[in-house]
């Protein structure tokens, strides 16, 4: 008898963009009292980009989710779906995604953005994933795109030197496949909302007096990543009964070199199949696990069949893990 297949979201192009600005840690010593020696020890960040006065989140969203269209060999024109993770939206409304479709020409698309700070890449997945097994729509292009430089408080020492700005994008599109076969595998998304005043942004639209900058208890955070984002993984992995042994790429989420080793430990997993880029782009919140992959994808390591297990932890708390088959 045939396998019954199952219709699934499978990744079929990856993107992403960086400013063209690069500030090194060196540079960062000019502005604030550190040194590359703290930054690289406590963080493993060496870089990050900053986006121009004239660069904009959209704008940055739409070249990484042109590069994954481009990948993918799919015309914007037929794209369902426009979904945008970010914190740093350009306008309070309309969503940045709704300026992506109208750059990208993607005229058929409906388009919202999600808001979960560095989990917003996972929590715009598991929407289009949903979106896409239940029939709404066929294609779906999920982009995280960042500007925190627009949100550091360059006075603060604790936190200037830990976040870059950039965008990655995957492509999305329903395929009816084997079970083993390609495909967003499942999602695991978790909020603990009690933990909001460890990391938050101290100013909204309509404050007018206060450009809002970002705060965060760093100590907190950390003691809170690494237990939760453990859990989460092998909340992923026991609910596709999974070992640490199928996984071909860990994909982390970029805040911090020591989380991400400690995630990596906990599964047993060889650092060679871990993806680390936080050394060149610093936290690049909902946008750091696509450009991730869209780094991996462009040095030839992301191939087809692949097990790729990716995860994040952000300011709400949020947190989340995905399974997906390339
Ligand atoms: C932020 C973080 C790197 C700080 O590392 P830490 O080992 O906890 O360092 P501490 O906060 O204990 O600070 C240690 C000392 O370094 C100092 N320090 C802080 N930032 C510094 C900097 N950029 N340069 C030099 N010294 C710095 C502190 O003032 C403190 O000095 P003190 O002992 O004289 O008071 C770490 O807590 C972390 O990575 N947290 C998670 C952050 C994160 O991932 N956030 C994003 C999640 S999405």
């Amino acid at each position: 008898m045939p396998e019954a297949l199952v219709r699934r979201a499978c990744i079929t192009g990856i993107g992403g963009y960086l400013p063209a600005r690069i500030v090194t840690n060196q540079e960062m010593s000019t502005m604030v009292d550190t040194s590359d020696e703290w930054i690289v020890e406590r963080s493993g960040i060496r870089q990050r980009h900053f986006a121009a006065a004239d660069e904009t989140c959209a704008m940055m969203a739409t070249a990484a989710g042109r590069a994954a269209l481009a990948d993918a060999g799919f015309d914007a024109a037929s794209l369902g779906a426009v979904i945008v993770a970010t914190a740093t939206p350009d306008q309070a409304f309309p969503a940045t995604a709704v300026r992506v479709q109208a750059a990208l020409g993607a005229a058929q698309a409906f388009a919202f953005d999600v808001s979960a700070a560095c989990s917003g890449f996972l929590y715009a997945l598991s929407v289009a994933d949903s979106l896409i097994r239940t029939g709404q729509t066929q294609s779906a292009l999920v982009i995280g795109a960042e500007v925190y430089s627009r949100i550091l408080d360059f006075t603060d020492r604790t936190t200037c030197v830990l976040f870059g700005d950039g965008a990655g994008a995957v492509l999305l599109q329903a395929r009816d496949v084997p079970p083993h076969g390609p495909g967003v595998l499942s999602t695991h998304l978790h909020a603990d909302g009690a933990q909001g005043d460890i990391l938050y942004v101290d100013g909204a639209v309509g404050q007018r007096d206060r450009p809002g900058y970002l705060v965060m208890n760093g100590r907190e955070v950390f003691r809170q990543a690494v237990t939760r984002l453990a859990a989460v993984v092998d909340e992923a992995m026991d609910a596709n009964h999974l070992t640490s042994q199928d996984i071909d790429w860990l994909i982390p989420h970029q805040a911090n070199r020591r989380i991400i080793d400690g995630v990596g430990k906990k599964l047993g997993l060889d650092a060679a199949r871990v993806v680390i880029t936080v050394d060149q782009h610093a936290n690049t919140s909902a946008a750091s696990v696509p450009l991730a992959m869209a780094t991996a994808k462009a040095d030839g390591r992301l191939q087809p069949g692949q097990l790729l297990l990716l995860e994040a932890l952000g300011g709400g708390l949020t947190w989340g893990a995905a399974l997906v088959r390339l």
